[in-house]
């Protein structure tokens, strides 16, 4: 199964991934935790990287490329692999589909979670991620049990550079003007289902995994 999981940033991307993670155990590649390793580990592309992912800009389709390139042709991507906060421009997109057809592969489906902007810039203020598992939380909609504390792993809760105000302000504006139009790019392509991502995690689950039946792509 290889799924696309597209929206703005907050629409819950990470969140679902996780969840559909639980039942079939195929890997996350999320562009934005990539880079952000790569950041903590100040290897050369985290240096090339830092200034636009903490500026919530872009990082250059090329330098993406080569990260995505290098991830799929990983074992563990042999059996699927849902694909979080990418593609993210046109450019991308074509070129994933030569990527595919180099590997003989294709893309399932592009499940797009439309959200408000209101919604959004209230979510990611009061995210919180796991340094060492990743887990997502959010101190109003899912708190953690302990401050500052994951409750699957123990490991400390922090609050993402790029979850500032001006920040999310400036992520949304480039997602509509350089994401956005990857919604008619799948619909001409008839791959993309939309979620409601204003509703609760519950809703989006069940209806992901709903398409996801009715496709074939999963028995339970
Ligand atoms: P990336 O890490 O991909 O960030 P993003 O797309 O902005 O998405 P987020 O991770 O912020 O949101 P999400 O949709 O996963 O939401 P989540 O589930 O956490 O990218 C970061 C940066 O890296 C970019 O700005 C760019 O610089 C660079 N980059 C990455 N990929 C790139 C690419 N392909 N090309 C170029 N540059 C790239 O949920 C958010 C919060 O809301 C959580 O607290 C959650 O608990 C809560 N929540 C979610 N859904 C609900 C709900 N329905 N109800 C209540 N709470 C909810």
């Amino acid at each position: 199964m290889i799924i696309i999981l597209l929206g703005p940033p907050g629409a819950g991307k990470g969140t679902i991934a996780n969840e559909i993670k639980k039942e079939n155990n195929i890997p996350i590649i999320s562009t934005g935790d990539i880079l952000r390793n790569a950041i903590k580990k100040g290897t050369s592309l985290g240096e090339e990287a830092q200034s636009y992912v903490n500026s919530g800009k872009l990082v250059p389709d090329l330098l993406i490329m080569k990260i995505i390139e290098e991830r799929l042709k990983e074992n563990d991507c042999k059996s699927g692999f849902m694909l979080d906060g990418f593609p993210r421009t046109i450019q991308q997109a074509k070129e994933l589909d030569l990527l595919m057809q180099r590997l003989k592969k294709i893309i399932d489906q592009v499940f797009y979670f439309e959200t408000s902007d209101n919604i959004i810039i209230e979510r990611l203020t009061d995210r919180r991620v796991c340094t060492k598992c990743g887990a997502i939380y959010n101190l109003n909609y899912n708190p953690p049990k302990r401050d500052n504390e994951c409750d699957k792993c123990g490991g400390k809760l922090i609050q993402r550079d790029d979850d500032k105000k001006e920040t999310i302000i400036k992520r949304l504006e480039v997602f509509k003007e350089e994401t956005l139009p990857l919604v008619d790019y799948y619909k001409k392509e008839k791959l993309l289902t939309t979620i409601d991502a204003d509703k609760d995690l519950k809703y989006r689950l069940k209806e992901v995994i709903k398409r996801l039946k009715d496709l074939k792509l999963v028995n339970n």
